[in-house]
């Protein structure tokens, strides 16, 4: 992380730094601070080359607002996780440029196997009344969603096109149990509470299940508690798995 990053931002520099360590716990006693450290160190090629592509192109009102993803405190958290669950089945929800959609497929690659399924509008919903609000980035002027996705990477990932609440049940259903979900779609309550009950059942039981933007709303907390597990946040995100979290 450049210093003069962490300067800039020492609330999400210091959330980077102690990702390595509250990850491990999350992960169990086989993953240690320092394998997460290595992969989160893995991820930082992925995180330069995406920052040139994004600065590279025009954007609404001259100011590139790709994703969360795209932020260098988080990226890097998806990659590492990725890295140490090597999962089958990954399905994120909320794709925008595809930052997040890149840093779980550049971790899929590296593991050698797995497959990305991500949720998001089609392009023609983004300004409609109904989803506008829920939406909350820009995509660079010409550009479509997922458009940071390469076509290399694009051999692992399934992009569904539609409102999650239409597309999502299918998804899970159909994959024969989901290792990661991630939820960065509309951040409205009923939203995140309708995706963690939709993705929950169908996730395996070492599964774990992840949520950026936990602090907009009580839905992860409430979620957490109704279910009885634990959670820790990690890099700005809510992270909770079947299995419980080893103390
Ligand atoms: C914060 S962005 C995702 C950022 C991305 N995960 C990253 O980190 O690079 C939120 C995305 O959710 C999508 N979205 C909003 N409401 C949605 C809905 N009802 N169904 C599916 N996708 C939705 C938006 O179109 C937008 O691309």
């Amino acid at each position: 992380l450049p210093g003069s990053y962490a300067i800039r931002h020492p609330k999400q520099a210091a959330r980077y730094f102690l990702a390595p360590a509250r990850l491990a716990r999350l992960l169990g006693h086989e993953i240690t601070s320092d394998q997460v450290k290595h992969w989160m160190a893995e991820a930082e090629p992925i995180t330069d080359h995406l920052r040139k592509r994004i600065e590279e192109e025009k954007w609404p009102g001259g100011k590139p607002q790709p994703g969360s993803a795209a932020a260098q405190d988080r990226g890097p958290v998806l990659y590492a996780i990725t890295r140490a669950l090597r999962p089958q089945q990954v399905v994120e929800t909320g794709v925008a440029s595809g930052a997040s959609s890149v840093y779980f497929l550049e971790a899929l690659r590296a593991n050698g196997g797995g497959t990305l399924h991500s949720v998001d509008l089609p392009l023609e919903l983004w300004d409609d009344p109904k989803f506008r609000d829920g939406v909350g980035v820009h995509l660079p002027i010409g550009k479509r969603p997922g458009w940071l996705v390469s076509d290399e990477l694009r051999a692992r990932w399934k992009f569904h096109a539609g409102d999650t609440r239409s597309v999502l049940p299918g998804v899970v259903s159909s994959v024969g149990g989901v290792d990661l979900f991630f939820h960065d779609s509309d951040h409205s309550y009923s939203t995140m509470t309708f995706e963690y009950s939709t993705a929950w059942p169908h996730l395996t039981a070492e599964g774990v299940l992840g949520s950026d933007d936990v602090d907009r709303n009580s839905a992860f907390g409430e979620f957490v508690r109704a279910h009885h597990l634990r959670s820790v946040e990690v890099g700005g995100f809510g992270i909770t798995r079947k299995s419980p979290i080893p103390t």
